[in-house]
């Protein structure tokens, strides 16, 4: 157990404005030479993310699994996938983060177990109506014999959301009988949130991780585990949320947040109490900030700069609304650009402007060939976008590989795919395998440096990419994340900022009380630095200026210190 748990009532904060770094575990560092990443390839990099400068790890699920979709099929809730290693490896990587003064967030996997689960195993044991099943949806399909799928709803990976079981028991062994409901893929059965073992048991689970002193937990999927499953079943033949009441029949409805002040309560046990971050893809902001509240959740990712153009108007707007609801909801907003379910940033922003998600699809399907990207604008504005995030209030949340400027491997070899997306879509939709290759640590050695054959093939640009390749190159993006990181410290405030001017290409804005300004040039052409700036306190540049240093280079972003 660790008990290294600091319990200052400073530290109680430590969320609203940290910068939070995700690790995918299996893509991260590889200790033992499997070529999957492990929890010792985590403790072994301590030293590299505290220099990198962040506040927390997040790590994506490490629990065993049978990877049906990158472990966010979890066998066991309460152990240590044998091949990531085991649960004194997980103490041992905690202890060692917190001594770097590092906080430790874990995913938790609420609206779906994997159908390994002993659970699942039990359900498909037992027969129709029995308690067992009742921990899932289980449901008679409709059509004469049962044979029709008992609703329309689509899985969020393609196909239906459900699938027919053969009973094992009862008066029908031996022949189809009912179906179970699955949002993603068939192995990751819905659990059944009305039942109040299931409740007790995640309980169960939030004490177990933060007993052994993890500080906080990422919530997937935080909006889905409430479900009408009321017959006759509704029609839904699309995952899309239309209203904002809380009336969907499968998603954002109310009744979800008595799960969450529950979880609130056990999480409140803990001094300093654990906080929690939910994954809630609700279109609706104001809906959204009832996951952030205090006495929910706590805080919810907002992927709306993920989501908006490289644009000044766009960037402004959504940073004035959310930093006000956020302060409404009693939360911090929380920001993002990459994460292991889209393509990584400078890619997506090398894409010609305009290209949507259906677009994004296309380009991967196509090896990243069509529409053709420019690379070289890709990263500069990821970049200028990056460091204009980290200078806002509220918390960061930086992918693996980023601080590198890694590209989406998009041309990963088909037989290479691991996403379920790409098999329950008959290869329509290639997933996201390219944003979870393992790092490159080590341009000159093997795998460059992960450990063991990886388990996604690295690409060969990779070796440019690597840490062992920018360590100490001034201009590389991992020199840039360092030097913001650090510079973040002093130049984070009060959760609040203002603007400097209405915007046109560039936009400033200043951090009160500390008197940073930042200043972003989201057109092409260079820009004069605005009147009363003095170029000589530009301490951070995500790129430089050729000509006179009173000039903001186009796409680039300067934080200017008081
Ligand atoms: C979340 C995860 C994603 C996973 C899905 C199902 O969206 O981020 O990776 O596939 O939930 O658990």
């Amino acid at each position: 157990m660790n008990d290294n748990v600091s319990t200052t009532a400073l530290d109680a904060d430590w969320w609203r404005q940290a910068a939070v770094y995700q690790i995918y575990p299996r893509s991260f560092a590889d200790s033992n030479g499997d070529g999957m990443g492990d929890i010792a390839g985590v403790t072994s990099r301590i030293g590299y993310l505290s220099d990198l400068g962040i506040d927390a790890v997040w790590l994506s699920p490490f629990y065993p699994s049978a990877l049906a979709d990158g472990g966010y099929d979890v066998d066991d809730y309460r152990n240590v996938d044998p091949r990531l290693g085991t649960l004194d490896d997980f103490d041992a990587m905690v202890g060692a983060a917190h001594a770097a003064n590092i906080k430790v967030i874990a995913d938790v996997v609420p609206n779906h177990s994997s159908n390994r689960h002993e659970w699942f195993k039990a359900a498909l044991a037992a027969a129709p109506g029995s308690p067992e099943r009742a921990r899932y949806h289980f449901f008679d399909g409709q059509g004469e014999n049962g044979e029709l799928p008992p609703s329309d709803w689509p899985s969020h990976f393609g196909g239906p959301a459900w699938t027919r079981v053969t009973e094992a028991a009862g008066e029908n062994a031996g022949k189809p009988g009912q179906w179970y409901l699955h949002l993603f893929a068939s192995e990751q059965p819905d659990l059944n949130w009305d039942n109040p073992e299931v409740r007790e048991d995640f309980h169960t689970t939030l004490r177990f991780w933060a007993d052994r002193g993890v500080d906080g937990f990422r919530v997937d999927v935080a909006h889905a585990l409430v479900k009408d499953m009321t017959l006759p079943l509704r029609s839904k033949p699309t995952l899309e949320i239309k209203v904002d009441d809380g009336t969907d029949a499968l998603f954002d409805r109310d009744e979800v947040h008595e799960i969450y002040a529950g979880w609130r309560s056990v999480l409140n046990e803990y001094d300093p109490p654990r906080t929690a971050v939910a994954e809630a893809w609700v279109p609706f902001t104001h809906r959204r900030l009832r996951y952030a509240r205090p006495t929910g959740l706590g805080q919810a990712f907002n992927f709306d700069l993920l989501q908006a153009p490289f644009d000044a108007t766009a960037f402004r707007d959504i940073v004035t609304r959310c930093l006000a609801e956020a302060e409404a909801s009693g939360a911090s907003s929380t920001w993002v650009f990459s994460n292991h379910d889209v393509i990584r940033h400078p890619s997506r922003y090398s894409l010609p402007d305009g290209t949507d998600g259906a677009g994004q699809d296309a380009w991967l399907l196509s090896g990243g060939r069509e529409p053709a990207g420019d690379p070289a604008r890709g990263l500069r504005r990821a970049r200028a976008a990056t460091l204009f995030m980290l200078s806002l209030p509220g918390s960061a949340y930086l992918y693996q590989g980023e601080e590198l400027g890694l590209f989406e491997a998009a041309d990963l070899p088909a037989e290479s795919l691991q996403d379920p997306t790409w098999f329950r879509t008959g290869n329509k939709i290639k997933g996201r395998d390219g944003c979870r290759v393992p790092l490159p640590w080590n341009a000159s050695e093997a795998n460059f440096g992960f450990g063991g054959s990886p388990w996604l093939p690295q690409p060969e640009w990779f070796a440019g990419h690597a840490v062992s390749a920018q360590d100490g190159a001034p201009d590389s993006t991992l020199e840039l994340y360092r030097s913001a990181l650090a510079w973040r410290r002093t130049l984070q405030s009060a959760e609040s900022l203002e603007w400097v001017s209405e915007p046109d290409a560039t936009l400033a804005h200043y951090r009160r009380p500390n008197g940073w300004t930042v200043l972003t040039n989201f057109g092409t052409a260079p820009a004069e630095l605005p009147a009363g700036v003095d170029a000589s306190k530009i301490v951070v540049a995500s790129g430089t200026a050729a000509g006179p240093t009173t000039m903001v280079p186009g796409e680039t972003t300067l934080w200017i210190a008081p």
